[in-house]
This record gives structure tokens, C-alpha cells and sequence, in this order.
């Protein structure tokens, strides 16, 4: 067994949606302004008690029963995550615990908005080793809980949500090439100015608020999202004609367009959920494949390349075959 693959997908979607006309009863925007500046229509917003934990769960069902296994098979769990239910235990052993899946490997990273491509592009690594047979692999976020609802620079921007994959060894090719980033140099244009080990005790007050230079942070997004996909292609000899699909971070429909252009991939090879979830951090990616793969858009075979960038910044991609 040579690769990893995508054996099943999943998504979870808190109920409750938030219109940009919704916003507009709350801070000085317009519908207008949020759609042609980042393409978001409206996003899921999760309920004050519920957690990524819970999340995950029920997209890891779906990702379960899509994958045909259950959780006597699984013997990894790894979420990628900002926004875990606590600092620890990590929340990958709650989704474990609370799933019925035996004891394994279990645990969580962080990588803002690149969480989900970190914690697959791990999995895959462990199952090239032989050290996984069945990997359930998740990107999640509360990311709601984070935002200052009278900040207008941010607050139109997010939403809740968990994607959810189960990844098996395979005999075809799965995975192709992964490829991860990150420079420390930026972090002053993007992140939330609490942690445990600093100024916890401003965490749910106003002065911690999701603090981004949004412009610097898009031009560094469309410059580096750009080379890494240059990049991928190339280090695994696959010409841009070669991909059926991109499947990339949903934080802002120029960012993706940009992408698409440099791809010379018209945007309906492009999958785009910005509209419908908004930026989901470490969740946009998972959900945009289970979007894709059960409208069935995305097929068996097909050459996908996934990619992320967030706070960090940590960027990363994942070229492979459904
Ligand atoms: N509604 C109305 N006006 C708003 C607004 C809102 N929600 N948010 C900002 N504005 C205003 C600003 O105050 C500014 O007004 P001014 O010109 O009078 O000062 C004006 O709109 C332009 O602001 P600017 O920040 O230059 O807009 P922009 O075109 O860069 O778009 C973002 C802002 C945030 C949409 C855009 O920069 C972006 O998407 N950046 C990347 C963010 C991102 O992807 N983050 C996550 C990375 S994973």
C-alpha cells in the first residue's frame, strides 16, 4: 500500500445562519460592501454552549458512514483547530472518547486557517509508515467565539463549521504530494491577542479581538498561495491542464479568484462555499471537499489540489486523486 486516500467525507454546520443583512442591524456595513469585497453571503454561527468537539462528531459520523467504517477501525485522530473546548485534554481525545473509538493516537494542531492541510498532510505520513490504517482527520472552529461583534474590519468575515475525512492506505493513488509553510515574520497582521501561557485574562473581553491588517494580509495570501501552487505542480511533475479541481481555503472570493487565474482554471472548476459559510478557518477546506464531493461535482480519480494560509502565517497544499 503505497498512498493515503480520501475513503469518505463529512461536514457539520451549526444551525443558526447570520445574513449580511443580519450584520448590518449590528455594525455600520452593507450587504453590498461584504459581498463584492469578500464574496460572503451569509455564515453559521455556533451556539454558546456548543463546542468543536461536538462538531466534529457529527461530521466525523458522516465521514464514518460515508468511508464505511466504524470506530472500532480507526486508530488515528488528529483535528486541526484554533478554537478547541479546552487547553487541554486535546480535543481530538474527546472526539475519540465520545465516538467510541478504542484507545490510539490521538491529537490536535494548530495552524489557523492551514489546520486541516497540516493535520491531513500528517495523517498521510503516518499511514505512508504503516502506522495508521484507518486516520480520522478533521479541520474545525467556534472561530464566532473569537470575533468582536462591533468590529466591522472582522466581524463580517467568519463563521462556524467542522469537516471531517477518513484516510486508508490504498494501492491507487490517493495523496500525491503535500507540501506545508509558515514564517513567524507576520505575525503582528493576523491573530487573537490571547493564549494560555498570555493575557488570558482579557479572553472574552474587548480588548481581545481577532486583530488583522486585511490588506497586508491579502497580498501576502494571493503572492504566497500562488507560488505554493506553482510549487506543488511542479515538484510532483503535474502540469496546471493535468487538475480537474481546486479546492482551496474560503476566506475571500478575490483570493480565490487570483488563484484560479494563475491555475488558468475557470471558476467553475473552482469549489466555493465563501458565499454560503464565510472564512470557517481550519474547517473551509474539509467542508468545500464534502460540499464538492457529495453535489458530486468532485469524482473518483480526479486530480485535486487543496490549499490554505492563515494567521502565522502557515500556508500549505495538498495535491491528490479522489
Ligand atoms: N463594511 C463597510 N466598510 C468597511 C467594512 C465593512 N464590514 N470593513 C472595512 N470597511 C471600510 C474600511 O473602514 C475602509 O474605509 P476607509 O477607506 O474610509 O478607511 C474601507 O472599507 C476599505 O478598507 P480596506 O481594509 O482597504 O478594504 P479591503 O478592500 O482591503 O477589504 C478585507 C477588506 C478584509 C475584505 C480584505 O482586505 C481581505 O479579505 N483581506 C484578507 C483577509 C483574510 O483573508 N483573512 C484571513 C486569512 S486566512
Amino acid at each position: 500500500m503505497s498512498y493515503s486516500r480520501v475513503a469518505g467525507t463529512g461536514r457539520y454546520l451549526p444551525e443558526r445562519i447570520m445574513t449580511n443583512a443580519d450584520l448590518e442591524k449590528i455594525v455600520d456595513t452593507s450587504d453590498e460592501w461584504i459581498r463584492t469585497r469578500t464574496g460572503v453571503e451569509r455564515r453559521h454561527i455556533c451556539a454558546p454552549d456548543q463546542t468543536v468537539s461536538q462538531m466534529c462528531i457529527e461530521a466525523a459520523k458522516i465521514a464514518m458512514d460515508a468511508a464505511g467504517v466504524t470506530a472500532d477501525d480507526i486508530d488515528m485522530v488528529i483535528t486541526g483547530t484554533t478554537t478547541p473546548d479546552l487547553i487541554f485534554p486535546n480535543v481530538s481525545t474527546i472526539i475519540q472518547h465520545e465516538l467510541g473509538i478504542p484507545a490510539c493516537t490521538a491529537f490536535s494542531l494548530e495552524a489557523a486557517c492551514t489546520g486541516f492541510i497540516y493535520a491531513l498532510s500528517t495523517a498521510d505520513k503516518f499511514i505512508k509508515a504503516g502506522e495508521s490504517k484507518c486516520a480520522l482527520v478533521m479541520g474545525a472552529e467556534c472561530i464566532t467565539k473569537l470575533v468582536d461583534w462591533k468590529d466591522r474590519n472582522t466581524c463580517v468575515l467568519f463563521g462556524d463549521g467542522a469537516g471531517a475525512v477518513v484516510l486508508k492506505p490504498s494501492d491507487e493513488q490517493g495523496i500525491v504530494s503535500c507540501h506545508l509553510g509558515a514564517d513567524g515574520q507576520y505575525k503582528d497582521l493576523l491573530y487573537y491577542p490571547v493564549g494560555a501561557s498570555n493575557n488570558l485574562a482579557a479572553a472574552g473581553t474587548p480588548a481581545a479581538n481577532i486583530m488583522m491588517t486585511g490588506n497586508e494580509v491579502f497580498k501576502v495570501a494571493v503572492q504566497t498561495l500562488g507560488r505554493i501552487a506553482s510549487e506543488t505542480l511542479e515538484k510532483a511533475g503535474v502540469s496546471k491542464e493535468e487538475l480537474d479541481w481546486l479546492v482551496p481555503h474560503q476566506a475571500n472570493i478575490r483570493i480565490i479568484q487570483a488563484m484560479a487565474k494563475r491555475l488558468n482554471l475557470p471558476m467553475e472548476k473552482v469549489i466555493v462555499t465563501v458565499q454560503d459559510h464565510g472564512n470557517t478557518s481550519a474547517a473551509s477546506v474539509p467542508m468545500a471537499l464534502d460540499v464538492g464531493v457529495r453535489d458530486g461535482r468532485l469524482k473518483r480519480g480526479q486530480l485535486i489540489l487543496m490549499e490554505a494560509f492563515g494567521g502565522g502565517f502557515t500556508w500549505g497544499s495538498v495535491l491528490m486523486r479522489l
